[in-house]
């Protein structure tokens, strides 16, 4: 490999913040790996993980690509099958299906299953998204029950605005959830995502399921990654392409909005919207050149981006080939995220497949 623009994965982080998720959650947890593992790789995530509780996907297409991986564990598709085919896929794959939409269940119906098929009743409790609402359970839980190929295994929901960190905000969905589960004597509740198990508002949910947090970001509005024990993951790194100097007063970039207060030496980096690094990244965004924090400047450009590395200690012997990390174990990528306006969820899946994904050494 040639290009220092890279994503280096440690793996033995993501088990560690799996490990915490463990042990914050009141009973097991099924590791999210939807979008590529957040943009990890969704193979090599669940390789890593291979003693999880489970997995959890977005749609049947990235369980399917779990089991051509040869991963056993037990997989939950989070939208379930979104037509009769999807849930035969299911049903010879041994996947599990969220059910949502009572239309999903017609699809189920009117397929013949070759083998049982276990089932996530998703509630409604108050993200009005997906999900059903709590007095449409019970003709659900009926129709799931008269289907000789499906088994009610699980009542869900999720969250809106557990990140608030605030207990009333998934004390009232819970107790919706569980009013539903009252009626189901031996259903396993799930309900938390990452910023309600961290919470640790003692939730009576038997399966969790962390995402954000298994690949280091803080979920939480308030805490940052590391007051909350995390470890980053994901190393976004590249090199130093070019060094020069411009006088004050000169424009840089496209449009030439940043313009040098003072004489200043630039450092041009081998990165840009087309790896996925956010071009709505303002100058000022820290970026690491060499271990030391210094100041984005001027517009993302789509190969490259121009940092001040003025009053790096050692500008005058910085060469090209010297080291950048824009997020990562030296910068918190939510720092990078709320410089941007953004949330790490969406830098991670928005790495293009430019940036190669290496396991670090
Ligand atoms: C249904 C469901 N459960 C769990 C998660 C994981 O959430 P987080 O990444 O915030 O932990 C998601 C993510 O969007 C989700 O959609």
């Amino acid at each position: 490999m040639t290009r220092a623009t890279r994503a280096v994965i440690n793996w033995a982080n993501l088990r560690h913040n799996y490990q915490l998720a463990r042990q914050h959650s009141a009973g097991k947890a099924l590791a999210v790996v939807k979008a590529d593992g957040y943009g990890h790789g969704l193979e090599n995530c669940a390789r890593a993980l291979g003693d999880a509780d489970g997995f959890a996907v977005a749609c049947v297409d990235e369980a399917v690509r779990l089991r051509e991986a040869g991963i056993k564990r037990s997989i939950l598709v989070l939208q379930g099958a979104y037509n009769r085919e999807e849930w035969l896929i299911a049903s010879q794959l041994g996947l599990q299906l969220v059910v949502h939409h009572e239309q999903q269940l017609q699809h189920a119906e009117a397929e013949n299953l070759p083998n049982l098929v276990p089932v996530w009743l998703k509630i409604n409790t108050g993200m009005n998204r997906v999900g059903v609402f709590p007095e449409q359970a019970k003709a659900c839980v009926e129709r799931i029950q008269q289907h000789s190929q499906l088994q009610l295994v699980s009542v869900m929901t999720h969250f809106a605005n557990a990140d608030t960190g605030q207990p009333e905000d998934v004390a009232a969905p819970m107790a919706l959830l569980q009013q539903v589960a009252d009626e189901l004597p031996g259903i396993q509740l799930s309900a938390c995502n990452s910023a309600a198990i961290l919470g640790d508002n003692g939730l009576a949910d038997d399966i969790s399921r962390p995402g954000i947090m298994l690949y280091g970001s803080s979920p939480m509005l308030q805490q940052s990654a590391a007051e909350l024990g995390l470890k980053s993951v994901m190393n976004l790194q590249s090199e130093v392409i070019s060094i020069h100097a411009v006088k004050q007063g000169d424009a840089v970039g496209y449009g030439g909005d940043w313009v040098a207060q003072r004489d200043t030496t630039l450092a041009v980096v081998a990165i840009g919207y087309g790896d996925g690094y956010p071009r709505h990244a303002p100058s000022g965004t820290p970026v690491m050149v060499a271990g030391v924090e210094c100041p984005l400047a001027g517009r993302v450009s789509m190969d490259m981006i121009t940092v001040d590395i003025t009053d790096h200690p050692q500008c005058e012997q910085l060469q090209v080939g010297a080291e950048v990390q824009l997020w990562g174990d030296q910068l918190d990528v939510d720092r990078i995220a709320s410089a941007a306006g953004t949330i790490a969820y969406e830098l991670f899946c928005q790495l293009t497949p430019r940036v190669k994904r290496v396991a670090c050494e």
